[in-house]
């Protein structure tokens, strides 16, 4: 039998009334009906699961709330909006990118989620490993996923919020990926996947947009899109034998996303909504 994985990012609730991205909640109300439909095994979300969840926990219970309703097994990981980055942007960034000074456990987003750095669903055919990290990495996140990955014997779908590959060559994205939020320690990941032949997926989120581009020799780096505010997709993974099989769906909120942020870039379906073979396509497991 297959095994089916939901991938999401980027969903962005806020408390009313909503003030980055007015309609949000609304969006996700919908695509909650797109993704339960698919009955999946298991639903990862690779960050940024609320706009403001840092500073206001609330948004982190409606984000909760709304992932329980879909009836599925929930992998997550804090964005740069969970989880503050590092404390200059927090303090650059006071409403969206509030930095806590506490133990993950203790932080709106471990109390809410998981107050472990490194989690882990083991299905029959991958182990799906997701990572929460911070600049300088406090929690003690990469040893942690270090020794998960030299203890594990199958194929791994490691989750993350931060590309660490780049995504885009020009427009916003050419400049927007994890230097401002954890410079140093998106290295010392990336040495840490380099090393780990056993990580073949590494699905991540942040840039609200749809891209695939290999990391490592072994590894495909994928972003799944902004499921509330734009571009409004999610992927499926469908595992058989030894191949991972990706496919791109939409959502039913806008196909677009950095146009609204960056007035001087005109929109570009692609460029948001993936070339084809960064929509559709396949990675060998074993
Ligand atoms: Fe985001
Ligand atoms: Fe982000």
């Amino acid at each position: 039998m297959a095994t089916k994985i939901l991938h999401i990012s980027d969903l962005h609730f806020e408390a009313q009334p909503e003030t980055l991205y007015p309609g949000v909640n609304q969006h996700l109300r919908v695509a909650a009906e797109l993704l339960a439909a698919e009955h999946p095994d298991l639903i990862i979300v690779s960050g940024d699961l609320t706009s403001h969840g840092s500073r206001n926990r609330k948004e982190l219970e409606m984000a909760r709330d709304w992932l329980l309703r879909l009836d599925a097994p929930v992998l997550a990981v804090p964005g740069n909006h969970d989880l503050g980055a590092n404390p200059l942007r927090g303090q650059e960034y006071p409403e969206t990118e509030a930095y806590e000074f506490l133990a993950l456990r203790k932080t709106n987003y471990g109390s809410v989620f998981s107050p472990e750095p490194v989690t882990m669903h083991d299905l029959p055919t991958v182990a799906v490993i997701g990572i929460a990290l911070r600049e300088e990495d406090p929690d003690g996140a990469l040893p942690r996923l270090e020794s998960t990955l030299d203890s594990v014997t199958k194929p791994v779908i490691l989750v993350g919020h931060y590309p660490l590959a780049p995504t885009r060559a020009t427009g916003p994205l050419a400049t927007f990926a994890f230097h401002e939020f954890i410079p140093h320690t998106a290295s010392r990941l990336r040495r840490v996947i380099a090393s780990h032949p056993v990580v073949r997926l590494y699905a991540a989120g942040h840039v609200h947009a749809c891209t695939a581009q290999p990391l490592a020799p072994h590894c495909l780096q994928v972003t799944a899109g902004g499921l509330g505010p734009g571009p409004s997709l999610y992927r499926v993974y469908t595992i058989s034998g030894a191949q991972l099989h990706f496919e791109t769906r939409f959502g039913t909120g806008p196909l677009g996303f950095w146009e609204q942020l960056v007035p001087e870039f005109d929109y570009a379906p692609e460029y948001h909504l993936g070339h084809h073979h960064e929509r559709n396509g396949q990675q060998t497991l074993y």
